[in-house]
């Protein structure tokens, strides 16, 4: 039974962390969360390192990060860093607490990217797979996932999202209105890869993974439809009932956000939700048309939780 079980969640503000705390609450749980941000439901990062977890949290989840998809950032060094910290301090500062509390939480829940794979057209991956690649965001994840280490018995569970869709953030924030009036196109080839994953089931997978004991380690938190950045492009465009044939030039990406960045959208991985699916998890959105149908609607709408 959920009933008042205390989660405590890093980054809880942004688009994850508030579809997740929706979540929680209607399954029968309080949230606190850790943020830069004053609230009534809200602890500083000084605090939690002065005072450390809330006294009886059942559960720890971190979603904190500085977007590196903020368009209106420069990709320099200074900010490159703000991306870095952001994720691997929040990260260590949560595991910190964990390991200092008397009164232990059952699981620390940690979310990162896909970003953890070099960027393939050849190579499949699931959980097993290697984080070899030797670009900043698979660097980044390498770090950021080691920072996280808790001591047993708290188990440890990361799950590396692939792109989030949901209408009021991520990718689909940003892609919404070209695409809504009719100049979205794909990227480049379109041949990448787009692993991706509706918002809806992530949450529902950090819950999962709160819930079942049994559930620890690397789960790949994708869809197990893989498909393409082209493929996403039609279905998108025909959920909004609007052509998509602007494609978007690789080299215009490069040149706007930098290589480095732009490599989240011109390049990708095949992602294999292996682990969770041996888990037994049951996927709300597994098909790329059902979830962008969901999110294809210009005006607010309740979003559809259970
Ligand atoms: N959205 C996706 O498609 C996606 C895919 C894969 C992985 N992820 C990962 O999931 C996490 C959450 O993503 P999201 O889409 O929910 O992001 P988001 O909406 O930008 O929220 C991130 C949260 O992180 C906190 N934050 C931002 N900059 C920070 C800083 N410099 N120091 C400490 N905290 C900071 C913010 O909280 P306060 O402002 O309240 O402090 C914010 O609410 C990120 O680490 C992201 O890399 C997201």
């Amino acid at each position: 039974m959920a009933a008042g079980r205390k989660v405590l969640i890093g980054g809880g503000t942004g688009f994850i962390g508030r579809h997740l705390g929706e979540l929680l609450l209607a399954n029968g749980y309080n949230f606190t969360n850790v943020t830069r941000m004053p609230g009534a439901n809200n602890i500083s990062w000084s605090q939690l390192e002065v005072a450390g977890l809330p006294r009886k949290t059942y559960a720890v989840v971190n979603c904190a990060g500085q977007q590196f998809m903020d368009f209106t950032k420069s990709w320099t060094p200074g900010f490159k860093q703000n991306v870095q910290n952001s994720r691997v301090f929040t990260t260590k500062a949560l595991a910190k607490a964990i390991n200092n509390s008397q009164d232990k939480p059952k699981v620390y829940v940690l979310v990162t990217g896909v970003g953890a794979y070099e960027p393939s057209d050849s190579n499949k991956y699931d959980e097993s797979s290697p984080s070899t690649g030797i670009d900043f965001f698979s660097r980044l994840v390498v770090e950021w996932e080691r920072a996280a280490y808790v001591d047993p018995p708290v188990r440890l569970v990361i799950i590396r999202s692939g792109a989030v869709l949901g209408r009021w953030g991520g990718m689909i924030k940003n892609m919404f209105l070209p695409f809504f009036l009719g100049v979205g196109g794909r990227i480049g080839s379109g041949k990448q890869y787009l692993p991706w994953i509706h918002i809806n089931d992530l949450i529902r997978l950090i819950l999962f993974a709160i819930e079942n004991d049994n559930v620890q380690g690397v789960l790949n938190g994708v869809a197990p439809h893989v498909i393409t950045n082209e493929e996403f492009t039609r279905s998108f465009a025909r959920a909004l009932h609007r052509p998509a044939v602007i494609p978007v030039p690789e080299a215009m990406l490069d040149f706007l956000l930098h290589p480095e960045r732009a490599m989240i959208m011109t390049r990708g991985q095949h992602v294999i939700p292996k682990r969770v699916i041996e888990y037994g998890f049951k996927y709300q959105y597994d098909d790329i048309d059902k979830a962008c149908q969901e999110v294809a609607h210009l005006l607010p709408r309740k979003h559809p939780l259970n």
